[in-house]
């Protein structure tokens, strides 16, 4: 029996200029599975994410997302993908409810007063939702985000480095939530730079260059890399400095 992935695709490639900044990556993620995109800045991790919604078109790769054409069917795609950009993309001087339901009219959302409470509630931020989104603390406004790409009910989510500037606990509590939505059956892609959060990944994947350097668990990454003892931390700078010397700008 042939196992369904929620993302099927292979050699997917983008090119600037002569500059290819995601060089034929093949990626394969399980229905509920969350996936760690990690790699230095620049590596093209934000690139691929928007290549597999459709927010950028592909000079090269196929594959399916969620069931559907890659490069064919990414209005389809896009109506089950929750997506949160690297930037804070929400209006700062409206309320957290406004900007809750600014985001479910833009989706269509039946029932969006419905829809709104029920992200209010799941987020933990009842009793907040008349505060403006510009006042809100980093952690705070990073729930807001979550709540956004989730009013439309999406099978998949896409995080692009979600906890960036987050404190500590923030960060554990957003990590949880996470962790609860996977279980619920979602499906989650994170990038992140940070090597707790990596480690709470079911697998991840490692970008250097366009290039996928490796995949796997935490532990099979570790133990692919042939160094002695490594944390995971110390297995990314080794593949960072290694594939400097292949693709040196
Ligand atoms: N629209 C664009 N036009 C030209 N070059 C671009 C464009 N978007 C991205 N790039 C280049 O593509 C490369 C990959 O960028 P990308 O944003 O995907 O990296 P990233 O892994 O997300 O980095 P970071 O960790 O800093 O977010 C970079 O060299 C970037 O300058
Ligand atoms: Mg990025």
């Amino acid at each position: 029996m042939t196992e369904s992935f929620a993302i099927d695709v292979r050699g997917m490639t983008k090119r600037f200029g002569d500059h290819t900044v995601v060089n034929g990556i093949d990626l394969q993620v399980r229905g509920g599975e969350v996936y760690g995109f990690i790699g230095p800045n620049g590596s093209g991790k934000t690139t691929f994410i928007r290549m597999l919604c459709g927010l950028l078109a592909a000079d090269a790769g196929e594959g399916s997302c969620l069931g559907f054409d890659v490069i064919t069917e990414s209005d389809a795609i896009k109506r089950q993908v929750g997506y949160m950009t690297q930037r804070f993309s929400f209006y700062e001087d409206l309320s957290i409810a406004e900007n809750l339901d600014f985001v479910a009219r833009m989706y269509g959302v039946e029932n969006r007063r419905e829809a709104v409470r029920e992200g209010i509630e799941r987020l933990g931020l009842a009793g907040r939702q008349k505060q403006l989104a510009g006042e809100l603390s980093g952690g705070w406004k990073q729930r807001l985000a979550l709540a956004a790409c989730l009013i439309h009910n999406p099978r998949l989510l896409l995080l692009d480095e979600p906890t960036a500037g987050v404190d500590p606990k923030a960060r554990q509590e957003f990590w949880d939530q996470i962790r609860e939505l996977a279980r619920q059956g979602l499906t989650f892609l994170i990038t992140t730079h940070y090597m707790d959060e990596a480690e709470r990944c079911d697998r991840l994947a490692y970008l250097s260059y366009g290039n996928l350097l490796t995949h796997g668990t935490a532990a099979e990454v570790i133990a692919g890399a042939g160094l002695s003892n490594p944390s995971l931390e110390d297995v990314f700078i080794h593949l960072m400095d290694s594939s400097k010397d292949n693709y040196s700008l």
